[in-house]
């Protein structure tokens, strides 16, 4: 079997003293909000792949229909032998990408959620003979140490994950993306468009109720860890388009007027009856904006690749 190694490059208490700082932070602030990566435990990671799942939630499908059809295109336009991903979860669509890269040496995953990356990593050593996984736990919000991997290397942002960072971090992170490559090197994005706003709140608020389960894990989260006792049920989950920054806005509303006290931060929240908190945007993207903030990035728009339905887009940029 070829080897899986895991580095956590945050360290252990690391997590406890971010989720403190943002729920601090978050929760003092008008309007609350919270980050979105701590959706993301063991159970989030589960909902997340049920998500994929739902009639009503297309991207998954729809990038993994132009990965089939593309794979074989960015593998000739990048000639990877490193091929990393941020936020890569359950690492599955990637197996098309992973398929299509004869000289592939090395696939480095990136990701805050462990149990994706150990599930994800120890499935594709024992299918690939050959590759070489190197899993890093790592918040790729903050500054990226990758291992010294062959070049040249295919830097991949799918599922429209971009998408939940707010427009400066969003250009934030597009900046340390591009230090992140040398000449040679690429970026393949993934990005969900703008459509009709009853088609993207139905795949945000699904008739089973899953996107619903995962918004609330938040509230889960935040008590285990951090001993608080929100009662999840007390919050409604609300998904809406919100026109002028074209992104969905998810909101937890309060059901009632309530305190919540969390003690590791010596905090007792009060949420009045409707009241909203936020815990994620999911930015829907045009052609030309992608191009406008690639290129802030110093990163031009070589390829864009959409599915039969224009609903999802993958961008390739090569680096000069
Ligand atoms: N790329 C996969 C998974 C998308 S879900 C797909 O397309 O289906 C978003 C993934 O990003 C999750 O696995 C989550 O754990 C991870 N994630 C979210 N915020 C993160 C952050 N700040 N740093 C690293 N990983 C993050
Ligand atoms: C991971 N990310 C791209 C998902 C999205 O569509 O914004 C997270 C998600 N939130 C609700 N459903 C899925």
């Amino acid at each position: 079997m070829s080897p899986f190694h895991l580095t956590r490059t945050l360290p252990e208490d690391a997590t406890d003293a971010a989720l403190r700082a943002d729920v601090l932070h978050g929760l003092t602030a008008t309007p609350k909000t919270l980050p979105p990566k701590w959706f993301y435990d063991a159970h989030g990671s589960e909902l997340f792949e049920r998500i994929t799942e739902l009639p009503e939630y297309y991207p998954t499908r729809a990038e993994r229909e132009i990965l089939i059809a593309r794979a074989a295109e960015i593998a000739a336009a990048t000639g990877a032998r490193t091929l990393v991903e941020l936020g890569s979860g359950s690492s599955d669509k990637t197996r098309h990408l992973l398929d299509a890269f004869t000289g592939l040496r090395v696939y480095v995953p990136v990701d805050v959620s462990e149990s994706a990356l150990t599930q994800a990593g120890r499935a594709l050593v024992a299918e690939r003979p050959g590759l070489a996984v190197h899993a890093l736990i790592a918040d790729f919000t903050a500054r990226l140490e990758l291992p010294e991997t062959p070049g040249p290397r295919l830097l991949a942002f799918l599922g429209g994950t971009i998408g939940n960072l707010l427009p400066d971090e969003r250009a934030e992170f597009l900046s340390s993306a591009r230090a992140l490559l040398s000449p040679g090197d690429a970026l393949l994005l993934g990005t969900d468009l703008v459509k009709d706003e009853e088609v993207l709140v139905r795949a945000y608020d699904d008739a089973a109720g899953v996107t619903a389960a995962f918004n609330r894990n938040v509230l889960s989260v935040v008590n285990r860890e951090l001993g608080a006792d929100f009662d999840p049920g007390a919050f409604a989950h609300v998904a809406l388009w919100d026109p002028g920054h074209e992104w969905i806005e998810m909101r937890l509303r309060s059901r009632h007027a309530q305190t919540v006290k969390i003690p590791a931060v010596g905090l007792a929240v009060e949420f009045a009856a409707g009241e909203e908190l936020r815990t994620e945007v999911s930015a829907k993207f045009r052609k030309e904006g992608i191009r406008a903030e690639l290129a802030a990035a110093g990163l031009e728009l070589a390829h864009w690749w959409t599915d039969g339905g224009e609903r999802f887009a993958l961008s390739l940029s090569v680096v000069r």
